[in-house]
């Protein structure tokens, strides 16, 4: 279970540390003495290797962006922060916690392993609390970046391999028994808006209650033990008393979790999100998806994301007019999901299940699993996020993939049956038109589809011939546009140009405006990023189909764009 940090007093250990590339892996297994990389290694074999005296790192970061000699470096980075700890005498438990660390860590405390994490885009802690020492401590931490044909995603994707220890790093004192994580689900029906909180308590069973608050609405109410350490409640709240999260208003409102004198706070928003025929509803209300996809990346500090960039990818998406975005193709930073609660913009969140991932391996299945389900216990309670997506252009041709998928559809709904499920799948051409062939769209509440009309086949205006139930499942362009470098200009005829890009977006606008059982875009993509397989002479590194270049500059299919969304909601 998800460990809730956010409101808690927490020590964080970002900052200065020391990093050293270990190429050969023989930082490990020196043939003199072993586990050098441990502090506790005798001085004298540390000859060649020291975990203090690596090269200065900031954590959180991506080790490319802070050592450009490493920048296309995969391998093994031995990670080492020293700190001091004074226990306070209580007798509280501590957690090591991680926000991410890509693609796999492994972590020391004081040359006791902890343990180790695969998966480089969610959350994950250790407990600690025998190993934290009073006074100083050594953290060593051996990030892996290698990609790997059993991972998830495996060694095939077009986005850069950013590795590192890139977001936040902290020590989470608790006490003996605490509120692990919660969960608060909003259901609307006659008037009533019903909130359905379960809390998970971690700890020795004691006769503590568990009670919930919501302060600003003068309620509260005592769970009830489930068993296992689960507690629930449910509250039903007068509809008139309670004003819905929503775009136009995303209002959040103050909760409290309590037990035996530990409690977490947090903000949550109450809202609905359902399919009705063709339509995406919020709180009872069709709502078209006015979106975009984005990367989590950042010129010069590649996933670490700093408060600037969040700042600025929300005033981008201000900017476009969106209520919805495609937080692609893994789980970014909570800052993002919870500001988006904040900004009111609906979100799409995905592992990355992308294109060959070898669903028919068992661990590949479960480590995918396991993404879905850290991605999921941590932002079940954003209001922002309506949208679960299981996996982007996997092979529908494949039986194995089919099953598998069709299954990971009803683990995401075990787990929350309050949002949507969605993917983003290929379309085929057919003898009556454009159409969905794949058999994953009738597990779906959404069906996502990536079709680049007028860039890598066809004409943009093809997606006229889009199939059109407004009766069936509703569909979601989860990707459509081109490629322009910022500032390359010619005739609309002249691929690479803005001009190019531009008459894609105004062709595949007009394409999809009439269309009753598309939902909404999220056309791709917001900013330039990088990837190594982009190498044209436009390209050098970078995919080019931003509405944006990596460093803000908008090119002329922005303001199309933004046209068609500030039209569309008038
Ligand atoms: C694919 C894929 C994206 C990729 C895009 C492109 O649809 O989902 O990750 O960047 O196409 O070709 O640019």
């Amino acid at each position: 279970m998800h460990l809730f940090d956010y409101s808690r007093e927490t020590v964080s250990l970002d900052g200065e540390w020391q990093a050293i590339p270990d190429q050969y892996r023989v930082f490990e297994d020196h043939p003199i003495g072993d586990s050098l990389a441990l502090p506790n290694a005798p001085a004298g074999d540390r000859l060649d290797f020291d975990v203090d005296d690596g090269y200065s790192i900031r954590v959180p970061s991506n080790w490319g962006e802070e050592l450009p000699e490493f920048r296309h470096y995969e391998g093994w980075m031995w990670h080492t922060r020293r700190f001091s700890w004074s226990a306070d005498g209580d007798d509280g438990r501590s957690f090591l916690a991680f926000g991410a660390v890509n693609y796999e860590a492994t972590v020391w405390l004081n040359g006791e392993l902890l343990g180790s994490h695969e998966g480089g885009y969610t959350p994950f802690a250790f407990e600690v609390t025998d190993a934290l020492e009073a006074g100083d401590n050594v953290l060593v931490v051996r990030a892996n970046n290698e990609r790997r044909e059993d991972g998830v995603p495996d060694t095939q994707t077009d986005w850069f391999n950013f590795g590192g220890v890139f977001r936040s790093v902290e020590l989470v004192p608790v006490p003996e028994t605490f509120v692990r994580n919660y969960r608060a689900e909003t259901t609307l029906s006659d008037g009533q808006v019903g909130v359905a909180v379960t809390a998970w308590i971690d700890g020795p069973d004691d006769e503590s209650t568990v009670s919930v608050r919501l302060p600003e609405l003068d309620r509260e109410a005592e769970l009830s033990a489930d068993g296992d350490g689960r507690y629930s409640a449910e509250l039903s709240l007068d509809a008139d008393a309670v004003t819905l999260w929503s775009p136009a208003d995303p209002r959040l409102y103050d909760i409290e979790l309590e037990c035996g004198g530990d409690t977490i706070e947090d903000r949550v928003g109450f809202r609905e999100v359902r399919v009705r025929d063709g339509d995406v509803l919020l709180n009872g209300d069709p709502v078209w998806l006015r979106g975009v996809s984005l990367h989590e990346e950042s010129a010069g500090s590649g996933r670490a994301l700093r408060a600037a960039d969040v700042d600025e990818r929300f005033q981008w998406l201000g900017e476009l007019g969106c209520n919805f975005a495609r937080l692609a193709h893994y789980p970014h930073s909570r800052e993002m999901t919870r500001r988006a609660d904040e900004e009111g913009i609906l979100l799409w969140e995905e592992v990355p299940a992308y294109w060959d991932v070898d669903f028919g391996d068992d661990d590949v299945r479960e480590l995918y699993h396991r993404q879905l389900r850290e991605l999921i216990q941590r932002d079940w309670n954003r209001p922002s996020v309506a949208l679960w997506s299981v996996a982007n252009e996997t092979d529908h041709d494949d039986e194995t993939r089919n099953r598998v998928l069709s299954e990971t559809v009803e683990f995401v709904r075990d787990l929350d049956d309050s949002r949507l499920v969605t993917a983003a799948c290929f379309a085929e051409e057919t003898d009556d038109g454009i159409e969905i062939r794949d058999p994953l769209a009738d597990s779906l509440d959404v069906i996502g589809i990536n079709e680049y009309y007028g860039w890598y086949h066809g004409d943009a205006d093809d997606m006229r011939a889009f199939q059109d139930d407004p009766d069936g499942t509703p569909v979601v362009v989860s990707e459509t546009g081109g490629g322009a470098k910022w500032g390359n200009h010619g005739p609309a005829d002249e691929r690479w140009t803005e001009e190019f890009q531009a008459a894609i977006y105004r062709d595949q606008t007009d394409a999809i405006d009439g269309n009753e059982q598309i939902a909404g875009m999220t056309p791709w993509i917001l900013f330039d990023f990088r990837s190594p397989s982009r190498q044209n002479p436009h390209q050098r590194g970078y995919n080019r189909k931003g509405l944006l270049d990596q460093h803000g500059r908008k090119k002329q299919a922005f303001s199309v764009l933004r046209e068609f969304y500030r039209d569309s909601t008038e």
